[in-house]
């Protein structure tokens, strides 16, 4: 990295250069079309109004996707069941029945879309690994053929000189293992580390960034807190053993990969910051348990080395005291951080909602997405300043960043015009470049995600792609977001 990369705050100046020979060239351009002045002048305006972001020549410009999401292909050549397979074919799980039995079809298809991301332009592909593609039954036995899938796709990667980021965990944990009790049992530590061990052995000379686990929180929240992923449970005193031994194997393979591996090393959360409904007493101690809860709860322990003290009144007798011994390994050093931002929450105590008596309050005439997740760019300049401010200067890594908006499931056109997202795109990466230039330690930016794909629990009914996927005839057609996408590329920057 160079100097200038290390010191984020000078990358996103305003670049206002050439702005009046833009300015002539558009009046020379009104005029010859015989344009009324008065449109010459108002065009003057809007240019001079106009401020262009721009971001480091060597910021890493990406695409997201995971493995259950876009696959397909679960069972082929050996894999063994994992637990979102089983989940999904569990009627009444997952919204119409949908299944990622087909997915994207990516694991038949990873050369198209290496091309698609080539076209567009990105410099960088995060992709999960799907453990039980590669050990079956999640431990013991290697199956050579999951790996050789995962070999397919990097070198494909690196051959359109794009740089693959792989996370380790996106939810599919391997059946087998949660037979046995899944995130329940402390030896996952030891399960993790293991499949860590052979993803590495395997792949280090390929992939340049790995990460641990994709947003623990989720895996606590929906996966045992309440349900509505899988494995499914709704059980207060589970979640925090989850969020423990999902902490624990985390270390592990951070450990694991000290010894093998050679590039960098990271954890991905999902952060949402809250903003208070009301300035009463009972709001401004709900927004602290929420922060807790969501925010603090992973990088508290892997950065500060214990948990945040809200966590005991939020659970009550269910947290239980966690030996210290084992913060050892949860805060082993990082070379980089993973931030997924979608949201903010407007927070206000609700005595009912379990576990932290507090919620997300709707707010009037703001733009919500089509999962109900409000469009507020503001916040993702806040958590990234609050992030710097808390936790340091490590690098960070924005690993998603995206809207579902509707898009219908044929392409009515090329690109499909999905306005929306194009909206939520332009003003999330100047909310970055405007982090950026208050400090934040930002080195790349990943969109959620590259195509359409199975939303979870949600199934195929919410879109967050780049690119649009005919589920019928899985055709790929770019949308009009992949296209501006490639522009801030093409340009290291962005027009406000
Ligand atoms: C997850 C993705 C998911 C996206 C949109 C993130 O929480 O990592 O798998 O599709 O958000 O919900």
């Amino acid at each position: 990295m160079s100097d200038d990369a290390v010191n984020g705050t000078s990358h996103a100046q305003e670049a206002c250069g050439d702005r009046s020979q833009r300015v002539a060239a558009l009046c020379r351009e009104v005029a010859a079309s015989a344009a009324p002045m008065a449109h010459c002048s108002l065009l003057r305006r809007k240019v001079e109004r106009m401020t262009k972001k721009t971001f480091p020549s060597d910021f890493l410009w990406g695409v997201a996707t995971a493995a259950y999401q876009v696959e397909g292909s679960p069972l082929a050549d050996g894999a063994g069941v994992s637990i979102w397979h089983r989940f999904s074919h569990t009627p009444g799980r997952v919204a119409n029945g949908d299944t990622g039995d087909v997915a994207c079809d990516h694991y038949n298809r990873y050369a198209e879309d290496v091309e698609l991301m080539k076209r567009i332009g990105v410099g960088a592909y995060r992709f999960s690994i799907s453990w039980s593609r590669i050990l079956p039954d999640g431990t013991g036995r290697v199956n050579q053929k999951g790996l050789d899938f995962y070999r397919r796709l990097v070198d494909a990667l690196r051959r359109a000189d794009i740089r693959p980021m792989a996370t380790l965990y996106h939810w599919d944990l391997p059946a087998a293992l949660d037979d046995r009790g899944g995130w329940q049992n402390r030896d996952v530590a030891s399960w993790f580390a293991e499949y860590a061990d052979v993803a590495f052995r395997a792949l280090d000379d390929g992939v340049d960034f790995w990460a641990t686990i994709n947003e623990p929180w989720v895996v606590m929240d929906g996966g045992y807190m309440h349900g509505a992923l899988a494995p499914g449970h709704r059980n207060l005193f589970e979640a925090p053993l989850a969020t423990h031994n999902l902490l624990r194997a985390h270390g592990a393979a951070v450990a694991a990969y000290r010894a093998a591996g050679k590039k960098q090393i990271g954890i991905v959360v999902n952060l949402e910051p809250k903003y208070l409904a009301s300035d009463s007493e009972e709001d401004r101690a709900a927004l602290l348990r929420a922060d807790a809860y969501m925010n603090r709860q992973y990088l508290d322990p892997v950065f500060r080395g214990s948990y945040p003290e809200e966590m005991r009144d939020i659970f009550g007798e269910a947290w239980p005291e966690f030996p210290s011994a084992d913060f050892d390994a949860i805060r082993a050093p990082l070379d980089f951080v993973g931030i997924n931002y979608y949201l903010r929450g407007v927070t206000k105590n609700e005595p009912s909602a379990v576990p932290t008596r507090s919620t997300n309050v709707r707010v009037p005439g703001a733009i919500y997405t089509e999962t109900s997740w409000e469009v507020f760019p503001d916040a993702f300049t806040k958590i990234l300043l609050w992030f710097r401010e808390r936790y340091g200067a490590i690098p960070v890594y924005v690993t998603e960043n995206g809207s579902a908006f509707y898009d219908p499931p044929t392409a009515i056109s090329d690109p499909v015009e999905d306005p929306l997202r194009v909206h939520y795109l332009r003003g999330h990466l100047t909310a970055l470049a405007s982090a950026m230039e208050q400090g934040a330690n930002v080195r790349g930016y990943f969109v959620w995600s590259l195509l359409d794909n199975l939303e979870w629990s949600h199934g195929y009914s919410k879109r967050f792609g780049i690119v649009h996927v005919d589920f019928a005839t899985q055709k790929r057609t770019l949308k009009r977001s992949a296209v501006v996408y490639s522009d801030v590329i093409r340009d290291s920057g962005i027009e406000d």
